[in-house]
Formats: C-alpha cells, sequence, structure tokens
C-alpha cells in the first residue's frame, strides 16, 4: 500500500463501496461495533489457531503472519471497544471458539476470504450506518480497520501463492491501526502515518 499525501479516509478515496451481494446485517452503530469485536475476536482465534498449525506444519514464516495479523485484530478490538464502552461502559468483550485448522494453504485462503468479506461488506457497510449517524468516532475506527483488512488479504495472498519459496523477512505491524508491512523497505504506515520505529516486528 502506497503512503498518499494525506492518510486514506472515504473522503478522499474509492474504495469504500459496499459489494452488491452484501452479507453484512446493518444495525445501529452501536450493534455494528459490537457486531464488528465479533467479527474480530472470531478471526484473532482463528488465526492463533491456524498460527500453531503453520508451525506444525513446518512454514515457520506464516506462522508468524498469522501470530501478527490476530495482533492486528486485537488493536482493532480495543479500538471498537473503546468506542462501544463510551455509550454502555458495562459491556463485555465477547470470546470465540477456536475453529478447525486445515492445511497451511487453506488456512490461508480463509484468512483472505474473511479480510475480503470485511474490507468489502461488513466495514464499509459500517462506515455508512455511522456516517448517516454522524458518530465519527465509529467511522474513523471502521475506516482503519477496513484499510488494515484489505492489506492482510494481501499478505494472505502472497504468502498463498509464495507458500513453497519462504524468506526471511518479517512482519512490521503497526500498534495503532493494525497495517501489517512485509520486509523493512518502509518509512510509516500508509493508513496512519506512524513512524516505523514504532512497529512490532513478527
Ligand atoms: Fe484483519
Ligand atoms: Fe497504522
Amino acid at each position: 500500500m502506497k503512503v498518499r499525501a494525506q492518510a486514506p479516509s472515504i473522503k478522499n478515496s474509492t474504495n469504500f463501496n459496499v459489494v452488491a451481494d452484501s452479507k453484512t446485517a446493518v444495525g445501529t452503530t452501536l450493534e455494528n461495533l459490537k457486531a464488528a469485536i465479533a467479527g474480530e475476536t472470531g478471526a484473532y482465534t482463528k488465526y492463533m489457531t491456524f498460527a500453531n498449525a503453520a508451525k506444525e506444519q513446518g512454514y515457520d514464516q506464516i506462522a508468524r503472519l498469522f501470530t501478527a495479523t490476530a495482533a492486528a485484530e486485537l488493536i482493532h478490538i480495543d479500538l471498537e471497544y473503546a468506542v462501544v464502552a463510551e455509550m454502555e461502559p458495562n459491556y463485555q468483550k465477547p470470546t470465540a471458539a477456536a475453529p478447525l485448522a486445515y492445511a497451511c494453504d487453506l488456512n490461508l485462503i480463509s484468512g483472505a476470504n474473511g479480510e475480503i468479506y470485511e474490507a468489502s461488506d461488513m466495514y464499509p457497510a459500517f462506515i455508512k450506518k455511522a456516517q448517516e449517524e454522524g458518530n465519527l468516532k465509529a467511522v474513523n475506527v471502521f475506516t482503519r480497520a477496513k484499510l488494515a483488512e484489505a492489506v492482510h488479504a494481501e499478505r494472505y495472498l502472497a504468502a498463498y501463492n509464495d507458500i513453497d519459496a519462504p524468506d526471511d523477512d518479517k512482519f512490521h505491524l503497526c500498534p495503532i491501526c493494525g497495517y501489517i508491512h512485509k520486509g523493512e523497505d518502509f518509512e510509516k504506515c500508509p493508513i496512519c502515518f506512524r513512524p516505523k520505529a514504532t512497529f512490532t516486528a513478527y
């Protein structure tokens, strides 16, 4: 993802449309925040399961990618939880059951499918609703998550294509928005502009 002159937002970007066959049940923004937290919790649990499977199957670099992406979903959960807690202080975060893991290539495709759904359906639909409600905090957290999810999908598909040609690159996680960069060749987060020095390497 390229670094633009201004951080990407729904105002200056043309990739925030909702897919025509949307599978997202849109509620109030409070309900949507909770649905997003549930979805991110499921993704976190799934990726930790897939990270263990990748390690057992001998795909160490892909295990690191799943672990980094799981950590990114935790960032999204915290961002969304902070907005929910302002509206509903007693809200408790949900948990998710671990799914079955399959062969590493299929786990990468499963991850990419989920990320594409979130980036092109769930988050754009929730952003639209949050805009209608004038909830700018929700617009902002959904936007950062949406942009990061599309990058996660890109990382998973790249790992799928290169599953038999791993390298020593590390994955660098932005602690603010969950963006993940492969390798050292970058200066700052293209989503939230955080400098590389603040990233966590996996
Ligand atoms: Fe993600
Ligand atoms: Fe970021």
